[in-house]
């Protein structure tokens, strides 16, 4: 029964992902090879966060990234193992990580068809007091032979072929999706492979959570403020939603997919493009949410029809259950 198949029918994520590519008779395996290695670099910013108060791994790296954000030891870290997994998978031709000012351009040799956009390391603000934390990645196939340059990754998110995230948490867990649902893996530490625990994730239709930094609020506009005050105090007699913010958008996101609800990073004054980073956060994270029967809202328009122009550049964002996110688009829409 279930549980013994579970033990004895192992479905790797490797496993899992050929099953879904012998669906394509054209796929050569490339996507597989380039999913093994960035499930490698997974497993090992998963050892080195489980061990980073023991391994010194803690702390500031004495740099600044391009955002401006003290770059923490194990961001750097991260990105260095990601950046050398990825070239070395040869199936890459440009990467743009958080971590980097400029993309990097894989030397010809080893190029392969994908491009790679990734956050290595999410949430290091809650690095060193130990709560959960996690790596972000969207895949883009290049689209010709030429030199690779940052106009194979400055795409709409709709053109993503997959998309995923790991969360280092009181368990490793691999949530990936390439266009045919979300489906989620649990790193089982004795066999050092991710294992299939969550099928076809679905994200219940409407929550009763709110995910949203209320330090925020007194910079926010109309459409927000309304929003969040509708939470809180509902006027239709329904009971009043939580508010449950970790602060590390992976985390955020995985409880919102799993519970259901909604997850905010609003435009507010200070910054009209909100926080979150368009190819490497709000990309990744809406094609998942939209692939599980959520959905994904800038404010203005569909969260994966944005064009992005820089390779850092930044959206507000709204995300989850279908009907919440409804209601702020119709409130976004009184505004127009
Ligand atoms: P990163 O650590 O990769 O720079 O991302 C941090 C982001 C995201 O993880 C989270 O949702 C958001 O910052 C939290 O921002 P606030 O602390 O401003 O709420
Ligand atoms: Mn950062
Ligand atoms: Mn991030
Ligand atoms: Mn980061």
């Amino acid at each position: 029964h279930a549980a013994d198949a579970h033990r004895t029918d192992l479905m790797t994520i490797t496993r899992f992902v050929l099953n879904e590519q012998s669906k394509y008779p054209e796929s050569r395996g490339d996507f597989t090879i380039l999913l093994s290695h960035i499930v490698l670099g997974c497993k090992f910013v998963c050892s080195a966060v489980n061990k980073a108060g023991l391994a010194k791994l803690i702390g500031l790296a004495g740099e600044t990234n391009i955002q401006g954000e003290e770059q923490k030891k194990l961001d750097v870290l991260s990105n260095d193992v990601f950046v050398k997994a990825l070239v070395s998978s040869g199936r890459t031709s440009v990467l743009v990580s958080e971590e980097d000012e400029e993309a990097t351009f894989v030397e010809s040799s080893k190029r392969g068809k994908y491009c790679v956009v990734f956050d290595p390391l999410d949430g290091s603000s809650n690095i060193d007091c130990g709560v959960s934390i996690g790596t972000i990645f969207g895949i883009y196939t290049l689209t010709h032979t030429d030199e690779p340059t940052t106009e194979d990754v400055l795409k709409p998110g709709n053109e993503m072929v997959a998309a995923g995230y790991c969360m280092y948490g009181s368990s490793c867990m691999l949530v990936l999706s390439t266009g045919t649902g979300v489906h989620g893996f649990t790193l089982d530490p004795s066999l050092g492979e991710f294992i299939l625990t969550h099928p076809d994730i679905k994200i219940p239709k409407k929550g009763n959570i709110y995910s949203v930094n209320e330090g925020n609020a007194r910079n926010w506009d109309g459409p927000t403020t309304k929003y969040v005050e509708k939470c809180k105090f509902p006027k239709d007699g329904s009971p009043a939603k939580s508010l449950r913010y970790v602060g590390s958008m992976v985390a955020d996101v995985h409880r919102t997919l799993l519970y259901g609800g909604i997850f905010l990073y609003p435009a507010d004054k200070k910054s009209p493009n909100g926080k979150l980073r368009v190819l490497y956060e709000v990309f990744p994270m809406s094609f998942l949410m939209e692939q599980a029967g959520g959905q994904a809202f800038t404010g203005k328009k569909r969260a994966l029809d944005l064009v992005p122009e820089k390779i850092h550049e930044r959206s507000p964002i709204f995300l989850g259950s279908y009907d919440d996110v409804e209601e702020i688009k119709a409130l976004y829409a009184m505004e127009e």
